[in-house]
């Protein structure tokens, strides 16, 4: 299959859904460093980066994979926040990072050392503010897993990013990941696979429910061999999201299902797995400034996936200012519902732990819906009412207000798209 798409030795070709992958991937951990480095009082930051699935570091058209994407970023990254950090008159913050490539063929480690050399030899001379360890490993991503928990236990890591960016779908076994997000307080998994590996996995493992799920496209086992005729159909994506929600929702807190948006149609998939909801927050944002990268079926407010895959009925969500104001009535309505379903009030720390396994939005949207909505106010520690989006802090709380402008519970407003 993959074999010669990857063939570094003779130059990999950079696909469509690679590029949009990277792109994500550089922008996100670009942010990572700047969210994780912006305290006054930190001087040190120490992460651990495991690229489970390396690669040979550069493609043929000269374009970098993701083990020179991370050193660049790591490089950009440092040099903003000590930038930024002195116009504040903050302190200088040091990064000091173990890098784990891992790849299972031991020819295309040896690429990888040659293409990563001068980037990490350029790192040390120019970036004395970070302190960078690169380890090669050369095992099937299984085996390589072992070795890195005994890394990171030895080097006490508690900032972990794994990148595991493999050809199919079988190359990490789930109760890995399960493992992988228990396994470090704060841990971050970039997940890549081909839906239809996803679907020959479930239809051995699950083959009455897959089909179950899959009825009302008309499939028949010969079109889910190749899937060629429905991968454009925007009920297709809506049925596939759900399959890959259903598949890892219970490996983390925070699992996005979102497919990578191509012109070959909805085959690849980038699932990001967190145990905060502030890193799905900053991943939203993200896709937002990547707007139609990546693309969503269904509804934009609080439920996304609330809706009947049976009807062509949903909206397809690119990230973009069109599926943006769609969201921003949705959320008007979502977020009193939500906080009534509490009570009368609700923390802002307990409303994002709520919401953010289960909205595409923009925290900007979310906060807009909250301020301009007339059945919520926003309550700050001291009392006071905030007004402004940009200010609604996690320590304030949503409070319904005595005089809703439409009625919320008892029987009286069952509207579609609940926020359960
Ligand atoms: C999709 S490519 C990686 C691309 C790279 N992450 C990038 O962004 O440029 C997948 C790589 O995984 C390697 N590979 C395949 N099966 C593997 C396994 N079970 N464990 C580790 N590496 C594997 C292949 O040799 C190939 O180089």
């Amino acid at each position: 299959m993959a074999t010669k798409q990857y063939d570094w030795a003779a130059g990999a070709t950079l696909e469509e859904h690679s590029r949009r992958k990277h792109k994500i991937l550089r922008e996100y951990f670009f942010d990572y460093l700047t969210v994780r480095c912006q305290s006054p009082h930190q001087s040190r930051f120490r992460l651990a980066i495991i690229d489970g699935f390396a690669g040979g570091g550069r493609y043929r058209c000269g374009t970098p994979g993701s083990p020179l994407i991370f050193l660049e970023e790591l490089q950009r990254a440092i040099t903003f926040v000590n930038t930024r950090r002195a116009a504040q008159g903050f302190g200088t913050v040091e990064i000091e990072c173990l890098l784990v490539l891992n790849d299972e063929d031991p020819a295309v480690v040896e690429i990888l050392k040659k293409n990563v050399a001068p980037l990490q030899a350029a790192l040390t001379e120019t970036v004395p503010t970070l302190h960078l360890h690169v380890e090669y490993l050369t095992q099937p991503f299984e085996h390589a897993y072992r070795l890195v928990q005994r890394l990171l236990s030895a080097g006490r890591y508690r900032n972990v990013l794994f990148n595991l960016d493999q050809c199919g779908h079988r190359d990490v076994d789930r109760r890995t990941l399960v493992d992988i997000m228990h396994s470090y307080p704060s841990v971050e998994v970039f997940y890549t696979f081909a839906i239809q590996a996803l679907i020959a996995f479930l239809r051995k493992s699950d083959p009455e429910r897959l089909a179950a799920q899959l009825a009302h496209l008309d499939l028949n086992y010969t079109d889910l061999e190749s899937l060629e005729g429905i991968i454009h159909r925007k009920t297709w994506l809506g049925t596939a999201e759900r399959l890959v929600f259903e598949a890892f929702h219970t490996c983390a807190p925070f699992v996005s299902p979102f497919s990578i948006n191509s012109r070959d149609g909805w085959r690849y998939w980038l699932i990001h797995f967190a145990n905060s909801y502030r890193a799905r927050q900053v991943y939203n944002n993200i896709l937002h400034a990547n707007s139609s990268t990546q693309a969503h079926f269904g509804r934009s407010g609080l439920n996304m996936l609330a809706f009947d895959p049976t009807h062509e009925d949903g909206t397809l969500y690119l990230f973009d200012a069109p599926g943006r104001h769609t969201a921003q009535a949705q959320l008007f309505d979502d977020i009193p519902r939500l906080v009534a379903e509490a009570g009368d009030v609700l923390g802002v720390a307990d409303f994002y732990g709520h919401i953010y396994n289960n909205t595409p939005a923009h925290t900007d949207d979310v906060h807009t819906a909250i301020i301009n909505n007339p059945d919520i106010e926003v309550i700050t520690p001291a009392g006071g009412e905030r007004r402004k989006p940009n200010t609604i802090t996690v320590t304030d709380l949503l409070k319904l207000k005595a005089q809703m402008s439409f009625p919320m519970f008892f029987g009286t407003n069952a509207k579609d798209g609940g926020t359960k």
